[in-house]
């Protein structure tokens, strides 16, 4: 039987790998490293780095493989979205198949956690059309986590709610009613220009965990351009970026924040 370990690695900083992680990667069999092209090859880089630096057991072997793309001109997005998936499932499936056969834990390295704006769960549930395995989740720091511990901020308001939505979601649909904090995830377009900034609040990172990392924070209304700025001029430096913010409206207090411990 295969066992498939989907181990969250956190956002980019090795020190982000949990203890539990660790032990994962040192009883891997195999650990598949997927590449994404030259201009991401940083995240590969960090996947390197944490095997390089944990996966310590000798037999343990490292296999890295060209990662299918996304047919950007899919016509209809969702049905691109199911070709791409499913033929990622399959360069999965032949990587098991050469290296491992029928037995053994296959480790993929998750970026974050696997919950969060990440299909590689939906990918595995697609592996049992061919092959029998058992699948473990290992939970990693999220970008979101990341983004918070960096302004020392917590998510939610007291008693508040919390949306985590994209940018396309953002721009598309608006400020989503009845809602207190948006958390913004995959924006490439700094969406939060198509909101009336005021009375909102924004805390924004990039490349979070890095050491090229850059946070902002303030009033939409003056750090929004500020941040427009930042991120264009980050891009073009490093070829790449990945951001994620909170934007929460002026309410009036309400509610009990919960208990630092259950039990309290
Ligand atoms: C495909 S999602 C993966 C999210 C991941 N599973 C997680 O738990 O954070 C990629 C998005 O996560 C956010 N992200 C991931 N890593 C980040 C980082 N180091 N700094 C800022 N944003 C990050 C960005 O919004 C990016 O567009």
């Amino acid at each position: 039987m295969i066992e498939i370990l989907l181990i969250g690695i956190g956002s980019g900083n090795p020190d982000h790998l949990t203890l539990e992680a660790i032990k994962a990667l040192r009883t891997a069999d195999i650990i598949l490293i997927p590449l994404k092209g030259a201009d991401k090859s940083d995240l590969a880089d960090v996947r390197r780095q944490m095997v390089a630096e944990f996966a310590t057991k000798p037999e343990t072997r490292v296999v890295e493989f060209q990662m299918p793309r996304r047919n950007v001109e899919h016509p209809d997005y969702l049905a691109g979205v199911e070709e791409w998936h499913a033929n990622i499932a399959a360069a999965w499936r032949q990587e098991i198949a050469n290296h491992a056969g029928t037995s053994g834990r296959v480790a993929l390295l998750v970026w974050g956690d696997p919950s969060l704006y990440d299909s590689t769960l939906r990918i595995t549930a697609r592996l049992s059309e061919q092959l029998p395995f058992t699948v473990r989740v290992v939970p990693g720091i999220t970008s979101l986590q990341a983004l918070t511990a960096a302004h020392r901020t917590p998510l939610n308001d007291i008693g508040g709610n919390v949306l985590i939505t994209t940018g396309r979601q953002l721009r598309d649909n608006g400020w989503p009613e009845g809602i207190d904090t948006l958390a913004v995830m995959l924006d490439g377009e700094t969406s939060f220009q198509s909101l009336d900034g005021k009375g909102v609040f924004i805390w924004w990172g990039a490349f979070l965990g890095r050491p090229e990392e850059i946070i902002l924070s303030g009033p939409l209304e003056d750090t929004g351009p500020r941040i427009v700025a930042a991120r264009s001029q980050a891009r073009a430096r490093h070829g790449w970026i990945m951001d994620i913010y909170i934007l929460r409206r002026e309410t009036p207090q309400r509610g009990q924040e919960c208990p630092s411990e259950p039990g309290d």
